[in-house]
């Protein structure tokens, strides 16, 4: 089905099932531990050995030799395979960072080899007794001098107006530096997968991803097999916030293993082999001007940011939202990607948007402070309805004013103390700030396979659930097209073996992956239709029905099945620009005495389309507004800038927030329509609930303390 023009019809806009509240499917199965992910997959595959993962340390340079004897004779070890009898593997697509092969080091911890024994406890014995001989290069690991050397250079990026005039004739001027540290996604499952490849030929992987067909085109790239020999199975998924998106080394040491010894062979990354070995959101260094008239209108937006990346790959682009989120007759927007001999940077939840958002939402608060207006109003005058960096283009829906009031009005905005450092609760000090989100909303081709078999309505597709709720919305997309309840869809998910589909990542999923299933589901209506030999059939309460002729779904079960996919068209990004729009709230107390920062109240405001359904939308607003308290508070990959590593590599000394950290938070959405979006009016919202926050929160310990920290994580020695 192709979706080329927006959605006229009133399709779901009743809908019955679509838009309500549905628990997640999968919930009971996670909280009662009987889903089984990838490494707990012990039932699969007989034999299973398991594989354990030696990496370099060193962060650049060249493999001299390894010494593996020791290892292979120690118990229960099957085999050691090491990176120099291994070519090269073929890079594929996104991923730059080498997997495995040859003698090149590009960055810590890459895998040099990789031991198989019978137990764990072996193959991590056996593995602490290689050892190697490198020559060692110099890295470059500083990025912050970098940006020094590099500000002003290379192409000129996004250029709108006159930007110099702005600056030269404004009546009020922000101009600041802002630094973000380098994050790690801290997902609960780590990296895992179970690579049956005995045969040397078929291979079939259990894994923990979130891009099922990226996952075995990039494996057949790699070993130069058919992608029709492969096949990856994932149907549940302990978090991945974009570290899942690729093939990364445990599935490809478990193949290598796999096929050495001839038995399925089972890998986990062990946590601190995950910090340096996978991707990571890369630091950035950003530097932003804002120019303003007497009106409070901006005249100017100059943002210049660089990050991290191994040759070739994309770094954090902070940039990504400034040309388009606010109104403004000029701007200057350029990314500068640095190459650096770390770890491969790489997305992570609202890559880009994430790191931008904590810097530019704070330079609005200051331009605000600037001008003596209200942040909220300061940033409902520079609303716009057009792409300021391509002024003809409209958004396809933004209501990021409503975002702002609506926060307003239930945060109790007005009530709030104005003069920083100026509200005290004893020995805590009271601040509350506010901070816009954006992020990109974009969609992806997408297909599924519907099918009345079994007495249900199966639903097939390689889409993933990667705790977001893909099982539910599906379901609930399925059953609304087809006139069923809930309770009689079965939703398969996460085998290569069904059509392919978006996947989950960059907030693509729930729009991408419900329009392929309803496309899937519109092509068994017409099927069943066709069939019966009706016309104007209507699908509901279980039945067709059409004219006088009613026929239960159920007694055609096991005679029909039809695949189809979504293709969204063009005309989405052409004609508009789509993206959704938050206004975050925060109420911070921080103590006089020793800085410590608590975040008491958090309230999100959300534009993101139809809201399919309001619980697990809800979960990942509140998922990702916890992120942005470890972004804003505690989170940072502490850099060795003489080895070039992470060398917090645990969640001991890497410091996610947890229950204690978070208060209770509201989340309001707007549900507003988009039809341009897709056919269901729906947009992303799993990445929209981080973006903006972390500025919130910085905001607010400003209006509590007086202090202005513009380098993350806030922590209490940057009040002094
Ligand atoms: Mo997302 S960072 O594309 O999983």
């Amino acid at each position: 089905m192709d979706f080329d023009k927006p959605a006229e019809t009133n399709l779901f806009d009743n809908a019955e099932i679509v838009g309500k509240k549905h628990l997640r499917i999968d919930g009971p199965l996670k909280v009662t531990g009987t889903a089984p992910y990838a490494y707990e997959r012990h039932d699969v595959v007989e034999g299973q050995l398991v594989g354990f993962p030696v990496g370099a340390t060193i962060a650049q340079g060249r493999v001299v030799s390894i010494d593996a004897e020791a290892a292979r004779s120690a118990p229960g070890v099957r085999a050691v395979v090491t990176t120099l009898e291994i070519d090269p593997l073929d890079i594929w697509n996104f991923n730059v960072a080498r997997l495995f092969g040859g003698d090149v080091v590009e960055h810590y911890h890459q895998a040099i080899a990789v031991v198989v024994a019978e137990t764990f406890e072996e193959a991590r014995a056996a593995a602490a007794l290689v050892t190697a001989e490198y020559e060692q290069d110099d890295g470059d690991y500083d990025l912050r001098a970098a940006f020094e050397r590099l500000e002003g250079t290379g192409e000129p990026g996004t250029m709108v107006g006159d930007v110099d005039a702005a600056f030269r004739d404004a009546a009020a001027v922000v101009d600041q530096m802002y630094h973000t540290p380098s994050e790690t996604h801290a997902m609960m499952e780590p990296f895992a997968s179970i690579v049956d490849w005995s045969n040397g030929e078929d291979m079939t992987v259990w894994t923990s991803n979130q891009m099922i067909n990226w996952n075995k085109q990039a494996l057949a790239t790699n070993f130069g097999i058919a992608a029709e020999r492969i096949r990856v199975e994932s149907p549940y998924i302990g978090g991945g916030f974009g570290g899942k998106l690729w093939l990364r080394a445990d599935a490809v040491l478990a193949a290598i293993g796999s096929r050495e010894v001839g038995a399925p062979v089972k890998m986990a990354l062990p946590r601190p082999f995950i910090m340096n070995n996978t991707t990571h959101r890369s630091e950035t260094v950003q530097r932003i001007r804002l120019a303003a008239d007497a009106n409070g209108k901006l005249t100017g937006i100059w943002h210049e940011a660089a990050s991290h990346s191994l040759p070739g790959g994309r770094g954090e682009d902070a940039t990504a939202q400034t040309p388009h989120f606010y109104a403004t007759p000029s701007m200057r927007v350029k990314h500068h990607i640095v190459e650096m001999q770390l770890p491969e940077a790489s997305d992570m939840r609202a890559p880009g948007e994430a790191s931008g958002l904590m810097a530019l939402e704070i330079a609005m608060d200051e331009m605000a402070e600037a001008l003596e207006m209200d942040p909220v109003e300061f940033r409902i005058v520079n609303d716009t309805q057009v792409d300021p960096s391509k002024p003809k283009i409209p958004f396809s829906g933004r209501h990021f004013v409503q975002c702002l009031e609506t926060g307003a009005e239930r945060f109790g905005w007005a009530d709030r103390n104005t003069t920083p450092g100026g509200m005290r609760e004893g020995a805590w000090l009271i601040g509350h700030g506010v901070a816009g989100a954006y992020r990109g909303n974009m969609t992806m081709k997408s297909g599924a396979r519907a099918m009345l078999s079994g007495g249900k309505l199966v639903i097939e597709t390689d889409m993933t659930d990667i705790g977001t709720g893909s099982y539910t919305i599906l379901a609930e997309t399925a059953a609304e097209t087809m006139g069923l309840t809930m309770d009689d869809i079965e939703v398969k998910l996460g085998n290569s073996a069904w059509p392919v589909s978006s996947g989950s990542g960059g907030q693509f999923g729930a729009t991408s992956s419900t329009a392929g299933v309803y496309a899937a589901c519109v092509a068994l209506r017409e099927k069943i239709a066709d069939e019966l030999g009706v016309e104007d059939a209507e699908f509901e309460n279980g039945n067709v029905v059409a004219g006088d002729t009613t026929t239960a779904l159920a007694d055609l079960d096991g005679q029909f099945t039809a695949e189809d996919s979504m293709n969204f068209g063009d005309f989405q990004t052409e004609a508009y620009l789509m993206a959704t729009f938050g206004a975050h709230f925060v109420e911070v107390a921080v103590h006089a005495a020793t800085g410590e920062t608590h975040v008491r109240r958090m309230l999100a405001v959300c534009d993101a389309g139809r809201i399919l359904n309001p619980v697990t939308a809800r979960s990942q607003v509140i998922g990702g507004m916890v992120m942005a308290v470890g972004a804003a508070l505690s989170e940072e990959m502490a850099l060795d800038t003489g080895r070039g590593m992470f060398a917090n590599h645990d969640l001991a000394g890497y410091e996610v927030a947890v229950h204690a950290d978070i208060p209770e938070q509201e989340v309001v959405f707007l549900d507003t329509l988009d039809g341009v979006s897709s056919p269901l009016k729906c947009k992303g919202v799993g990445e929209l609930g981080i973006c903006g926050v972390a500025a919130a929160i910085a905001n607010a310990v400003y209006n509590a303390t007086g202090v202005r920290v513009r380098e993350y994580p806030v922590t209490l020695d940057k009040f002094i």
